[in-house]
């Protein structure tokens, strides 16, 4: 068997570097250089039952690969964080959440992040905890958090785009005793780094960017070692909600192309926003990369590349629809951050609080006159 210790192979400083080399093993020979994934319900395990290898709920050496090459990136160099990898985004964020908080207990989340935590709310409520809630821009939750144990930011939010201030929000939560987690899934570890801005759990779902392929669904919670990450690390054994050691390994394969991913997706977003700034027909236009964007100043001081995602509003729901029909190298699709672009009219979920013409365009890996020229033409075409 390979010795799947994870090395010091992600020493490099650069982020491409550390991305391409993110928990690697110790080489060695005849092994492969990122051993493939392990099968395994159970490891052998005569006498007394110690890890680091016994069920594999609890365990698996694929995760522990992944887990080193995710906790390398969203806290290079750092000693004492932990990561855990999930089955889901919704399964890191929801360990995060019901493992930290009891029955009388109060937690602040945003009012406009991702359209499953009104979900998570009403649990929370059938739970006994006090649920509050504030939008993300203007830092706007800080007035609601006096007393409670947990603040939930999602900077920047999903679809909005909004960006709060997360040093500012973390040294005022800390004050009050709060714990705050930050989903990191917009930005990837390449973008922002909640656990240098003082947050003590970064969340995320690998679905998105991180994997960058739209064929993987994955979670992940990057946290300072202690109580609190024991008590999610003992969430996920009770709900048992853990990646298949498939999708680990493909996930891990996938984070060495992270930075060339999100230096090309987040570099054409930035075009794709700017040729939309001045059509006629587009309002609302949010990219937090854009100069003149709401978010831009604060998002600039706390974040290394901006996302790959530019929402905007056009005239009517019929216009978005035609606009969505009408694109030929952006498939009409849900999520985001694949190396193939998406876009889709949010508001056909009802869950977000979002005018009926709004479109959230992921931007992939398509050449970046292509991919422009392509929404310049489907809004031309739409407005006949
Ligand atoms: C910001 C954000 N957080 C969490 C999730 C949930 O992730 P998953 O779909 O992997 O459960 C999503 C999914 O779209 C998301 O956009």
């Amino acid at each position: 068997m390979s010795d799947t210790t994870p090395g010091d192979g992600s020493s490099g400083t650069g982020e491409g570097t550390r991305a391409v080399r993110a928990g690697l093993p110790e080489p060695v020979k005849h092994e492969p250089t990122l051993p493939g994934p392990v099968f395994a319900a159970h490891f052998h395990l005569p006498g007394d039952p110690t890890g680091p290898y016994t069920y594999g709920r609890d365990e698996n050496p694929t995760w522990t690969l992944l887990e080193q090459a995710i906790g390398d990136l969203e806290a290079p160099g750092a000693d004492g964080v932990e990561t855990l990898v999930f089955a889901s985004g919704m399964a890191a964020i929801s360990s995060v959440i019901f493992s930290q908080l009891h029955a009388g207990d109060a937690v602040v989340l945003p009012s406009d992040g991702y359209q499953v935590l009104p979900l998570v709310r009403a649990q929370l409520e059938a739970y006994g905890i006090e649920v509050r809630t504030a939008p993300t821009g203007g830092d706007a939750q800080l007035e609601v958090l006096d007393g409670a144990k947990l603040l939930w930011i999602e900077s920047p939010s999903n679809p909005g785009l909004d960006v709060c201030d997360i040093r500012r929000m973390v040294e005022a939560a800390h004050a009050r005793g709060a714990l705050v987690a930050v989903d990191n899934t917009l930005a990837t570890p390449l973008g922002q780094r909640p656990l240098e801005l003082g947050a003590d759990f970064s969340v995320a779902s690998g679905t998105k960017q991180l994997t960058g392929h739209g064929d993987i669904l994955l979670g992940y919670v990057t946290g300072r070692a202690g109580e609190a990450m024991t008590a999610v690390r003992r969430w996920r054994k009770i709900i048992g909600a853990i990646p298949g050691p498939m999708e680990a390994w493909l996930a891990h394969r996938s984070i060495a192309t992270l930075a060339l991913r999100v230096d090309r997706q987040d570099a054409t977003a930035l075009k794709v926003a700017e040729a939309l700034r001045s059509h006629p027909d587009v309002t609302g236009l949010r990219y937090p990369g854009l100069p003149d964007d709401p978010s831009h100043k604060i998002a600039s001081q706390q974040m290394q590349r901006f996302g790959c995602v530019v929402s905007f509003v056009l005239p009517s729901r019929e216009r978005a629809d035609a606009f969505l029909d009408a694109l030929r190298l952006v498939d009409d699709a849900t999520s985001f951050g694949g190396v193939r672009s998406t876009a889709e009219r949010r508001g056909r979920w009802g869950g977000d609080a979002v005018p009926e013409g709004f479109i959230r365009l992921s931007v992939g890996a398509e050449d970046p006159e292509d991919l422009v020229a392509d929404v310049l033409r489907a809004l031309e075409e739409s407005a006949l």
